[in-house]
């Protein structure tokens, strides 16, 4: 019927399901398996309740009793019972109705906030998996619905044996081959939809990927970040023409789908139509052989819906707890990532004084090239290093290397002599503190803007109050250092204005503005490593100037690492690193790499030219020749 047999992944992730449901909320649960009990037996009552009123009409209608009164007294007797199992009824339902609604509220709670709590705990060489993202789109678009179908279907199947049972036992004494017929007759209709069912769930499945190219494109075409370059380069067009051949695409898979189903669908009502017929037949017979009382007829007629909608319920309840199984694994599949737990291993205590790459190495997880290799420096207290080297040279890879975002693939970091790796991540990243040249723009205040990152990560940091300290003097402190303090005090709700357009009552800030916050928090959290990834890229040069300087007094009992293409700030650095292409190629104060004439001689040379001259100017003269330098 479906894909696969009950196997016995699907027998465990049934287990962790209701799990699942149970944990969300035992009593509301416990509940909704009760009231289904007791509706389960409801309708074989009311069926023979119906019969044994059907056959009082006809006795009266026949003079069977002894007088009217005591007719009458019977009829409404009967019907009086029929009335209370139809109200016992409407309460069952109504009253699990509600309940599963509110059972469903707390899942989706519950699960959502598994999935967040696993997302955030996941490595961040994942995020670059576009496996990864599919199965956190699967997952997190089916958190809602399908816990809750497994578990309605679970107990939907336990009603419905009971109440097939039940049944059948009343309708088995009208002849043998009645219950046999009008149950075969269910089968057409319940192996159309769930093979369908099926068909419907892998197609959904294969169109993950195109999926999301099409919701991408979507996006570049309502986003507020895009919005600029797409009007102005004048790509609509194009970005709609891409995104309505992926709707082409799925639109035929469906129709397809569709049209196979509805021929299907109509061969299986025809067959149990058939077969209906012929269970009627049998009955008709029995009542010509006047074997029958009309409350028996009555019966049939009444009993040929409740058996076939139970075992309807029955069939697709199996199915459908299989496939629901199948996008249960879906979310199964994300939450069963491997997690690193950031705080595994010793906690780092005590500032960091000395860092030494030895040999390192690096590569993307499923990429086949080494990024960064055999890559050694050191860098101490007191020190401040420059990272220098064309795009896409390696430097900010280093970086995530060193503030232990990443590991290294080979080799190995040492912190103040010991192996990195020794000590939980966490507690070695509360020393550090950075600024990324992706620096994060929050559509949160200004205050928590600069504070967020003051906690000490991870459950730490759970407590929003925390991060939005009513002390401002570090604040304000850490504001003025990143030279940020002068325009956010501007601001009409100064700490408290609200950020960015995706807000009510927020207030957007130039490209510089947001970096010199990042640079705020950088400050306000503080560290003995400080990282800078392109600091001053946004920045005008009167507040690049300041920066910097800002930048130089901190630097003292703190190791500062910096990466930069603005020479003006990185001859400033104790020491400078020139990566090319993953390799270190020169390293040195500025004067020796002037003193050796090298790659950074040349680079140097280039951009001060560039300044005094103009570029043509400086390439004709020949990039190799250095400026003279002022000391
Ligand atoms: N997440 C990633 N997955 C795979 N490869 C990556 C990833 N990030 C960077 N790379 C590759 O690693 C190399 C080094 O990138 P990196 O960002 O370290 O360069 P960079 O020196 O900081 O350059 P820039 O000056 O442009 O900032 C590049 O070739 C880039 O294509
Ligand atoms: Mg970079």
């Amino acid at each position: 019927m479906t894909a696969s047999p009950f196997v016995p992944t699907r027998a465990r992730d049934l287990r962790a399901t209701l799990a699942l449901v149970w944990a969300a909320d035992p009593r509301q649960t416990a509940l909704i398996g009760g009231l289904s009990l007791v509706q389960a037996v409801l309708p074989a009552a009311s069926l023979w309740v119906a019969k044994l009123l059907l056959d009082a009409v006809a006795r009266a209608v026949t003079g069977g009793f002894a007088g009217e009164a005591e007719a009458f007294a019977r009829l409404a007797g009967l019907l009086a019972i029929q009335v209370g199992i139809g109200v016992a009824g409407s309460l069952l339902t109504t009253l699990q109705g509600a309940t599963q609604d509110l059972l469903g509220d707390a899942l989706q709670h519950a699960i959502s906030r598994r999935i967040l709590d696993k997302a955030a705990g996941l490595e961040l060489q994942r995020f670059e998996d576009a496996d990864t993202y599919d199965r956190l789109q699967n997952a997190y678009r089916e958190v809602g619905s399908r816990p809750l179908g497994v578990f309605s279907q679970v107990v939907g199947l336990a009603q419905a044996v009971i109440t097939l049972g039940s049944v059948s036992a009343l309708m088995a004494q009208l002849g043998w081959a009645v219950v046999p017929l009008v149950l075969l007759a269910s089968v057409p209709g319940v192996w159309v939809s769930s093979r369908f069912g099926t068909l419907d769930y892998r197609r959904l499945r294969r169109q993950a990927a195109d999926a999301r190219v099409q919701n991408y494109l979507g996006r570049l075409l309502t986003s507020d970040e895009a919005v600029k370059e797409v009007r102005l380069f004048g790509f609509e067009g194009y970005l709609l023409e891409r995104w309505r051949a992926y709707y082409l695409k799925f639109r035929g898979e469906l129709v397809a789908l569709i049209r196979r189903r509805s021929g299907w669908g109509l061969a299986a009502s025809l067959v149990s139509t058939a077969l209906i017929a012929a269970a009627t037949l049998a009955v008709l017979r029995r009542a010509a052989q006047g074997a029958l009382t009309v409350g028996d007829f009555g019966l049939f007629v009444a009993g040929i819906g409740q058996l076939q909608r139970q075992f309807s319920t029955l069939l697709q309840g199996y199915t459908g707890v299989q496939q629901n199984l199948l996008y249960m694994r879906n979310l199964f599949d994300f939450l069963e990532l491997p997690a690193r737990d950031l705080d595994e291993g010793e906690p780092w205590v005590g500032p960091i004084e000395r860092i030494d790459f030895e040999d390192v190495s690096f590569r993307y997880p499923l990429t086949d090239r080494d990024v960064l290799r055999g890559v050694t420096f050191s860098v101490r207290r007191g020190e401040s290093l420059a990272l220098v080297g064309a795009n896409g040279a390696g430097k900010t890879t280093l970086v995530k290397l060193l503030t232990r975002l990443y590991e290294p693939t080979v080799g190995r970091i040492l912190l103040n002599g010991r192996d990195a790796r020794r000590f939980s991540p966490r507690s070695v990243q509360r020393e550090m503190s950075g600024i990324f040249q992706d620096f994060g723009q929050y559509q949160m205040t200004v205050r928590e803007n600069v504070a967020v990152g003051r906690g000490g990560g991870g459950a730490e940091s759970a407590r929003p109050r925390d991060a939005v300290p009513r002390d401002d003097t570090a604040l304000r402190d850490a504001a003025v250092r990143a030279g940020a303090a002068g325009f956010v005090e501007a601001l009409p709700g100064g700490y408290d204005q609200m950020l960015g357009r995706w807000f009510a009552g927020g207030q957007q800030l130039s490209g510089g503005q947001w970096q010199r916050l990042a640079l705020a928090r950088l400050y306000y959290r503080g560290g003995s490593v400080l990282v800078f990834d392109e600091p001053t890229a946004a920045l005008d040069a009167h507040a690049e100037f300041e920066v910097i300087e800002q930048l130089r007094g901190q630097a003292s009992g703190r190791i500062t690492v910096i990466i930069s293409h603005r020479f003006s700030t990185v001859r400033l650095a104790d020491r400078i690193v020139v990566l090319d292409g993953g390799v270190i190629t020169e390293a040195g104060s500025h004067h020796e790499l002037m003193a050796l004439g090298g790659t950074y001689a040349a680079m140097f040379t280039l951009q001060a030219r560039g300044y005094l001259q103009g570029y043509g100017a400086a390439r004709a003269d020949g990039a190799g020749e250095h400026v003279k330098e002022s000391p």
